[in-house]
């Protein structure tokens, strides 16, 4: 099955950059939030994400154009009913979802594939509530979308093998390298990268040492681009607190234990990055 037409549901981090890799592999773009300023914010910061390609030679004033005129902010979950693909990005969280694919399931055309970006909630669940289980499936991308190269390709009990090859080789045409996992709770990217990220705020919790100083034994020490505080702080501490209760509840082991300390930020709304509050302050 050929994709044209995509709609990108929540716009923020991740489904601006998604969106924003949608248009430039050619596709139609729909982009839409619950809240209805978000979708035009993101094109906007889309805009100057390009911006900033154009004075490193990598795009063109043209191509910039062509990519923006792609995107169009939807204001209705209905425009749903004319695309091909709807890529969800909304919080991390599975009542939101639950209920978000059963709105889809109603309004989209029976060809529809439904995908979930989510970091480690299972897509077997979301489509147990819809008549199309055999056309759901996780689209994993990383943070930030339009850099990272990897997309995790997520295979619900129920996902078609023609579901699976119509994203993977979307994933292609979008420039990612795709790679298949199965649905078990945080896949393989958070299952390994999010209990690092715990142990970092345990040694914080803990006064091992202090936050700069953990991300310069894991810069200097292991190579690592970025420190493990740093990193949540991109990712945010909600979603890492969130990705952490999944492996938890999931695998009922004590070692996913989200550190008390990930819970007392997030409560406080100190959620990194975007609040501008987090393991570091940001302006
Ligand atoms: P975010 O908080 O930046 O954006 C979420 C957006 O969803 C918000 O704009 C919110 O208004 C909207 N939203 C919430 N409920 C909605 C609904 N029912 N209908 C429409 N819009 C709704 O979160 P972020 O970081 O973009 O994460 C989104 C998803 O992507 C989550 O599932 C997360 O686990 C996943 N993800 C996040 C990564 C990261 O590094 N932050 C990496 C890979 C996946």
């Amino acid at each position: 099955m050929s994709i044209q037409r995509v709609m990108v549901i929540g716009a923020g981090q991740m489904g601006s950059g998604i969106a924003q890799v949608a248009a430039t592999a050619g596709l139609e773009v729909l982009l839409h939030d619950m809240d209805p300023s978000l979708p035009e914010k993101a094109i906007e910061k889309m805009e100057s994400f390009l911006d900033r390609d154009i004075k490193k030679g990598r795009k063109t004033e043209e191509k910039k154009n062509q990519i923006l005129a792609k995107v169009l902010p939807s204001f209705k979950l209905k425009d749903a009913a004319e695309v091909d693909l709807v890529i969800e990005a909304v919080v991390e969280k599975m009542a939101v979802k639950v209920e978000l694919f059963q709105r889809l399931d109603v309004i989209c055309a029976q060809k529809t594939i439904l995908a979930s970006n989510t970091s480690s909630l299972p897509i077997t669940e979301m489509a147990a509530v819809t008549n199309r289980p055999e056309k759901v499936i996780g689209m994993h991308f990383m943070n930030p979308v339009p850099v990272m190269k990897l997309v995790e390709v997520i295979r619900g009990l129920a996902t078609s093998d023609q579901t699976f090859s119509t994203i993977r080789d979307l994933a292609i045409q979008m420039e990612k390298t795709p790679v298949e996992v199965n649905d078990f709770p945080g896949f393989v990217s958070n299952r390994v990268l999010m209990p690092m990220l715990n142990e970092a705020i345990f040694c914080v919790y803990e006064g091992v040492a202090t936050v700069e100083a953990i991300d310069e034994v894991m810069k200097l020490g292991m190579n690592h681009p970025m420190g493990p505080l740093t990193l949540a702080d991109h990712i945010g501490l909600d979603t890492c607190l969130s990705i952490m209760e999944v492996l938890y509840e999931g695998f009922g082991d004590s070692k996913y234990r989200p550190c008390p300390l990930l819970r007392k930020y997030v409560k406080a709304g100190w959620l990194g990055k975007k609040s501008g509050r987090g393991f570091y302050a940001y302006d």
